[in-house]
């Protein structure tokens, strides 16, 4: 397919090197784009002593578009095509549930205005809610809700009534908006099944994205979905005095990192034992501890989370680099 026409090129110059990059605080930061990213990607792209296209994913804890509007800005932003073939984001795995969920009742979260829901039925979920769908059954669910959300907000609410709709699954898709106070309102009466008149199996709760930290464009670190999960987790133990299971999905657990594997095998048109597979990232817990545990090597730059001045990362990299651009260097160099 189009992917492999561009990446691979003819068999005689390929060479036994992928990579897979992290995109936040190693390809852009926020809005802003990191100059060896673009000189990365070149050199991937044939600008390299042996002319070779050498194959690339990504895999980023990002999320909450679809894979295709997110490739598409991605594109844009790098000034470079990337391909959904090539792309993973913090809920693609969630597809992994579709079979057990698909016609059960499941409630979303993350994703702008109800994203969330147009996202899970696209996976193929048919049975899908969203917190606003709640505030809309019964605004007192929320107290304060009237001063931040308006009418207008609840015209994508779909229409149910909560007592009788028992919640088999909540998706944590990507980080929650409009207000995290509505969704840990929603989510904590629905795991304490606040709602039914009769009752229903405790549901199960998955998150997508494990950070507590991300770069975006602000000098420091930003709080990522990881800080939601321990609000919210945070606020079930104070109620009921345990802890609530979850599933995590997203770097650094194994269902991530098979998917991006498939994704390679179906790029090198091969298995993946002949490869050398160099993951690039900023934030040891998620790239380079997913990387190590997928028996990648890994390198861990320093545009993003990780800041040396703060000690040795957690996870042990193959080697460290200032960016992107060195870091690709070093693994040819090592590689090839
Ligand atoms: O929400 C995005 C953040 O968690 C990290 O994204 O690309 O660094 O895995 P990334
Ligand atoms: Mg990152």
């Amino acid at each position: 397919f189009r992917l492999a026409r561009r990446s691979i090129g003819s068999a005689a110059r390929r060479v036994p090197l992928a990579f897979a990059f992290d995109i936040d605080g190693v390809l852009i930061r926020g809005p802003e784009v990191i100059p060896a990213a673009q000189r990365a990607l070149r050199f991937l792209d044939g600008h390299n002593p042996l002319r070779a296209k050498i194959p690339f994913i990504q895999i980023t804890n990002g999320g909450g578009e679809l894979e295709s509007v997110k490739v598409q800005k991605l594109s844009k932003q790098l000034d470079f095509p990337i391909y959904e073939e090539q792309f993973v984001q913090s809920h693609t795995v969630l597809r992994k549930l579709v079979a057990e969920y698909s016609n059960k009742p499941v409630l979303v979260l993350g994703g702008k205005g109800d994203t969330g829901r147009r996202i899970a039925q696209h996976y193929g979920f048919k049975d899908v809610y969203i917190p606003l769908d709640v505030l809309a059954w019964q605004p007192s669910v929320w107290p304060l809700g009237a001063e931040f959300i308006s009418p207008s907000d609840l015209n994508i609410a779909r229409r149910a009534d909560f007592s009788r709709t028992p919640i088999e699954a909540v998706f944590v898709l990507h980080d929650p908006r409009p207000s995290w106070f509505l969704e840990i309102q929603v989510v904590t009466d629905i795991l304490r099944s606040q709602y039914l008149t009769a009752a229903a199996p405790p549901p199960k709760l998955v998150f997508c994205n494990p950070d507590l930290l991300w770069r975006g464009q602000f000098p420091k670190s930003r709080l990522g979905q990881g800080g939601f999960r321990e609000a919210l987790m945070g606020v079930y133990r104070a109620l009921e005095g345990k802890e609530y299971p979850y599933k995590m999905f997203g770097k650094p657990t194994r269902e991530t990192y098979d998917f991006a594997k498939n994704l390679l095998r179906a790029q090198l048109g091969s298995d993946l034992t002949h490869t050398r597979i160099y993951m690039v990232g900023d934030n040891p817990e998620s790239d380079i501890a997913g990387a190590n545990a997928a028996g990648w090597h890994s390198a861990l730059v320093r545009t993003g989370v990780y800041d040396p001045a703060h000690g040795k990362p957690a996870h042990e990299p193959t080697f460290e680099a200032e960016d992107v651009d060195e870091a690709v260097l070093e693994a040819f160099k090592r590689e090839c």
